[in-house]
């Protein structure tokens, strides 16, 4: 045994053993950067220089002292003075006296506690890089910025950058479950280990900190939506606490979702009525009993009356009465209440897509101030692609906070490689029209077009006890553009594919040039294969994985394949027209005009928003039928060309890593196939018309795709 490690221990100091290349680094990975960025960077970064102490100050200078000597190569010691050139000085006015005498305090205060300055300046006839903020959080940001600039081979000799988060609170959602399961998790177990807090804190749950706080990702709701009251026991937060100790050096607060009846389940109380003073006094005590244990709690996320959770309106109570009662018990401490608005009746001949905006929208400018409407981007639910949400734009008086999925629940898992940021992209910048041109889903959510004085965005996690955290590699570059975006809605998303690919994969420029477009081009081939044209919900149910429009055996009509695409022989498709649900109305014109009009509506959105006749001519020329089949193909054509694409960088990218995804994109060509076959063969039994040309004929029959998931 001695001797094994012996061999082992002299391997790796002779380097003939590296590192395993298994994800694990995030886009964190600190590797020495190519020698023509070395001999540009050293002679100015000599030297880290943040005074004072604090966790969140001790966490910076460990960062930089780290990134900065793994990237470059060679030492950079950690210093309490400027005596040489290329001093990297961090902090705020307080905690430095460099910072302090720079006179910057009216940019700072501008730019906020979490906004940061980073600008090359002087000490002393020295040259210096400062980062600094007048908040910690800001500097922490400021110095991951940095190391993103050295990471992304950015020039450093004549700096000067100001950024601040566009949104408040840019908060992840985990779907965590107290078993260590999670709900439509893809990437192993949870990553909290309740049998082992609060005495045992994994040390993953420090790097989830920094990979979170290297994207300015401030908020981690721990648990999941449809929530488990022991959660919010004695017992649980104390767990919940051993957490927050960690996330609080890396300016993360802890939020937990709150389950609406926990004061009968938790509290022996007979109901949880809202109104009634002993469940408002309930409440109001068990977030003082949080507050002394997590003095900086974030709030509570909570879904009511949805999908069988209780909620106010279990009383008779509406949906201002539950989120006020709540928003009072935490307003004492700064707490805040995320009301989830994914609310759908059980009720005949409705429109699903309409009905979070017929529950909520009646409430705009009830709510207490402290509270936040989670709005999810399109009116179903995370499908590959939605139209927005028509609450956006419909709510002035409420602060709307979208929520995005970053765990690919309807994208093929962990399996398919889906670049989102080009999806949320789409959605950011949709024109809701709601005070005519330029009132976009960006500055409903930033608060600038109603003035809000609360914003935020949520993104339900994809993260989880795998050691690559995410599953598919690719996938962590969805968690890292959701952060991005969360900082800034407006970024470009090749650049936050750039960005990720050079930090995470490879800083080789042509293989970033090839790895970005398949990213670039990745959601619109993911839309083609499985739901093109407007269509949706026409997975399997259940676990939403592969194709399955015929299901209709479900007990709710709207869990049914056959409720969302209508597919009769007349045509197919969702009218949601007058002549139909008529849910488009809940659209500002002119965007309801356009979605309403079948001549109008973008073909993205057609089967959407319309009952479309097979022979409908598109404007390719092309009759419906056709132009759907060939959609599917060209989804199938991309998967393929995906797959040799990658091949051309073996040898670019580390074997393990290279081989890890080729297997995941064969997986991700497989199920393109599957997709095109079965949906092609189900519909084709209504529209009774040939495959175009140069659409291949199905791999199996109808009768086999149908008698087994793809799963
Ligand atoms: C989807 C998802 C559920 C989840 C729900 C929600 O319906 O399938 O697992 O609970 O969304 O967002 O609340």
């Amino acid at each position: 045994m001695l001797i094994v490690s012996l061999i082992v221990a002299i391997l790796c100091v002779t380097g003939v053993v590296t590192r395993a290349e298994d994800g694990y680094r995030l886009w964190l990975r600190y590797d020495q950067l190519p020698e023509r960025m070395l001999n540009l960077y050293r002679p100015r970064v000599t030297s880290v220089v943040v005074p004072g102490r604090s966790p969140t100050l001790d966490a910076v200078r460990e960062e930089l002292a780290k990134g900065c000597a793994g990237l470059l190569g060679n030492p950079v010691p950690v210093k309490t003075e400027v005596d040489q050139d290329g001093a990297l000085v961090v902090g705020t006015p307080k905690s430095s006296t460099l910072i302090a005498k720079l006179g910057w305090e009216r940019q700072l205060i501008n730019l906020g506690p979490e906004g940061f300055r980073i600008r090359s300046a002087r000490f002393g006839g020295r040259s210096a890089i400062v980062i600094a903020s007048n908040g910690e959080a800001g500097a922490l940001y400021g110095a991951f910025h940095f190391l993103r600039l050295l990471q992304t081979s950015h020039p450093i000799d004549h700096l000067d950058i100001s950024s601040s988060p566009r949104l408040q609170l840019r908060v992840l959602n985990h779907w965590d479950n107290l078993d260590g399961s999670v709900e439509r998790g893809y990437a192993g177990k949870s990553l909290w280990d309740w049998k082992a807090l609060p005495e045992t804190v994994s040390p993953r749950v420090r790097d989830y900190a920094r990979a979170n706080a290297s994207l300015g990702i401030n908020g981690s709701v721990l648990n999941n939506v449809n929530a488990n009251s022991q959660s919010l026991s004695a017992e649980y937060l104390r767990k919940a606490a051993a957490i927050a100790d960690v996330f609080r050096s890396y300016g993360i607060r802890v939020y937990l979702s709150a389950r609406f009846s926990a004061p009968i389940e938790l509290g022996g109380l007979k109901t949880a009525d809202p109104l009634d003073p002993d469940v408002r006094e309930w409440w109001k005590k068990k977030a003082d009993e949080i507050y002394k244990v997590i003095p900086d709690f974030g709030g509570f996320l909570v879904k009511a009356n949805s999908e069988g959770q209780p909620g106010p309106r279990t009383y008779n109570r509406d949906h201002v009465d539950g989120a006020n009662m709540l928003a009072a018990a935490v307003a004492p401490h700064g707490g805040t209440v995320m009301w989830r608005a994914f609310v759908y009746d059980a009720k005949p001949d409705y429109d699903r897509a309409a009905a979070a905006y017929d529950n909520l929208q009646p409430f705009d400018g009830r709510f207490a101030p402290n509270v936040l409407l989670q709005v999810k981007n399109g009116p179903i639910d995370f499908q590959p692609r939605e139209p927005f949400h028509p609450l956006f734009g419909a709510m002035p008086k409420t602060p709307l906070m979208p929520e995005l999925q970053i765990t690919q629940e309807y994208l093929g898992f962990s399996n398919h490689l889906v670049f989102l940021a080009s999806m949320w992209r789409e959605f950011f910048d949709a024109d809701t029209y709601a005070k005519g041109h330029g009132s976009t889903v960006t500055k409903v959510a930033d608060g600038s077009l109603d003035g809000q004085r609360l914003t935020g965005i949520a993104g339900v996690a994809n993260a989880g006890s795998e050691t690559n955290w995410t599953g598919h590699h690719f996938a962590q570059s969805n968690w890292y553009a959701f952060g991005r975006l969360a900082w800034n809605p407006d970024l470009d998303s090749r650049r936050i594919a750039e960005e990720w690919i050079r930090m995470t994969l490879t800083q080789d420029n042509n293989a970033v040039e090839v790895i970005a477009r398949i990213m670039l081009e990745s959601h619109e081939a993911v839309v083609d294969y499985m739901t093109p044209l407007g269509l949706h919900h026409i997975m399997w149910p259940g676990h939403h994985y592969g194709p399955a429009p015929w299901w209709d055996d479900s007990k709710r009509p709207d869990w049914n394949s056959v409720y969302y695409h209508r597919a009769d022989e007349s045509g197919l498709g969702f009218d949601r027209t007058k002549t139909g649900s008529n849910a488009v109305a809940q659209y500002h014109p002119p965007v309801r005009d356009r979605f309403a009009r079948i001549d109008t509506c973008p073909e993205k959105f057609l089967l959407w928003f319309h009952h479309v006749p097979w022979d409908h001519r598109m404007q390719s020329g092309r009759t419906l039928w056709d132009e759907l089949a060939l959609h599917y193909q060209r989804g199938v054509d991309w998967a393929r060309a995906a797959c040799k694409d990658w091949e051309t960088l073996a040898g670019v990218i580390d074997p393990e890593r290279h081989a890890e995804i080729a297997k995941r994109l064969a997986i991700q060509e497989r199920d393109a196939v599957w997709w095109r076959d079965a949906v092609l063969l189900y519909f084709q039994g209504f529209s009774k018309r040939p495959l175009p040309k140069g659409v291949e004929k199905p791999q199996k029959t109808l009768e086999e795709y149908k008698s087994k998931s793809l799963l």
